[in-house]
């Protein structure tokens, strides 16, 4: 079975990292047809489609899935969509909607949904029932460099949820705090599952705890500040999270009773976040000594630092190592580094 994967233009290495890591997670195989700006073509077993909505529920940067069900060349797309069989995948009403991810087709996208909207209807006779406003099946069409892809609609990551969500939403706000969706994916890059344990040493408003609440994971975090100890509780509350341990340390003298299963954390740059007067370099060395205490051996760390940071100095002479790294341009002066990091 052919699934598309439509993707987010931004940070093109963390979004197919994302998706690797979440395949990883749920036990997938699939080997990819296409890799183009903004889609992947994958190929997967049948007996993978019941773990797409999961999937399409985790991830931050795809924006939806289509089962594909005619892939050709965008000027036979009519023809094959006459000999295709509707009913066996519209069971009740439908819409049909078109993307076209480049300029390159001639296509008018409304003039393209109301011939096909008018080939399923033939086809389906009186069992037709267009409904446009949230269809029981979503029939897609992706337009890009002369391929067409035809499907029906398998997943869809929520808009409104990382909308909702962002931090100046929430109950408690500070500024410096990170937008849902990179949280979300740096959960996601540690491979934790429902039930594990996911440590934020440097909780600030409770961000990344949220995110990996959402997913099921159990959550633990600390801050310096009281006053984002108590925010943080503040902002898991208002998202359902119930949960979750925070309390007020300081992430090098943190002591837990049990060994975490991951750490995702956006230590502070001093800059907005402050270090309270000591070097990051100094800050982050001494806290690494304390995580490599505090996550289980082979479990996953997900780190933000900014640029000018020298990660191979800070984990000199501790048992973690650099398995994956993204860079995102902030701005002029500033690109931030999402290193994911195993304790071997
Ligand atoms: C960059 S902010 C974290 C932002 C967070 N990811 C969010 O979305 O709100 C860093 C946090 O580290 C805390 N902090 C600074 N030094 C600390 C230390 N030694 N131990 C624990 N927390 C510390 C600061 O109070 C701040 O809340």
């Amino acid at each position: 079975m052919e699934i598309a994967l439509v993707l987010s233009k931004e940070h093109q290495t963390l979004l197919l990292a994302e998706i690797e890591a979440v395949r990883e997670c749920e036990g997938i195989n699939y080997s990819i047809i296409k890799d183009r700006e903004g889609l992947l073509l994958i190929d997967l077993n049948e007996k993978y489609l019941k773990n797409l909505p999961d999937i399409a529920a985790r991830l931050s940067f795809t924006h939806e899935m289509i089962h594909i069900i005619i892939r050709t060349d965008e000027d036979k797309l009519i023809s094959e969509a006459k000999n295709c069989l509707w009913n066996q995948y519209i069971p009740s009403d439908y819409a049909v909607r078109v993307k076209k991810m480049d300029k390159k087709s001639t296509h008018n996208t409304s003039d393209l949904e109301w011939e096909m909207g008018s080939i399923i209807k033939t086809s389906l006779g009186e069992n037709a029932k267009v409904k446009l406003e949230d269809p029981s099946t979503l029939i897609r069409i992706l337009l890009q460099d002369g391929m067409a892809l035809l499907g029906y609609r398998v997943g869809k990551i929520s808009k409104k949820h990382f909308y909702n969500l962002k931090p100046h939403k929430r109950p408690f706000f500070y500024p410096g705090s990170m937008s849902p969706k990179l949280a979300r994916c740096m959960v996601n890059l540690t491979r934790i599952s429902t039930g594990e344990t996911l440590l934020d040493p440097f909780c600030g408003t409770g961000g990344i705890l949220i995110e990996a609440g959402i997913i099921g994971a159990r959550v633990i975090g600390t801050d310096i500040d009281y006053k984002m100890v108590k925010g943080t509780k503040e902002n898991l509350q208002h998202c359902d999270i119930n949960d979750y341990l925070v309390f007020q340390e300081d992430a090098r003298k943190l002591e837990l009773p049990k060994a975490v299963d991951a750490i995702v954390t956006d230590p502070p740059y001093g800059i907005s976040a402050s270090t309270g007067g000591e070097s990051s370099e100094n800050l982050y060395r001494q806290s690494m000594i304390s995580f490599e205490r505090l996550i289980k051996e082979d479990g996953l760390m997900c780190l933000a630092t900014p640029h000018y940071l020298n990660l191979d100095e800070i984990f000199k002479g501790t048992k973690f190592k650099i398995i994956e790294q993204h860079h995102i341009r902030m701005h002029k002066s500033l690109t931030r580094v999402i290193s994911v990091l195993k304790k071997i």
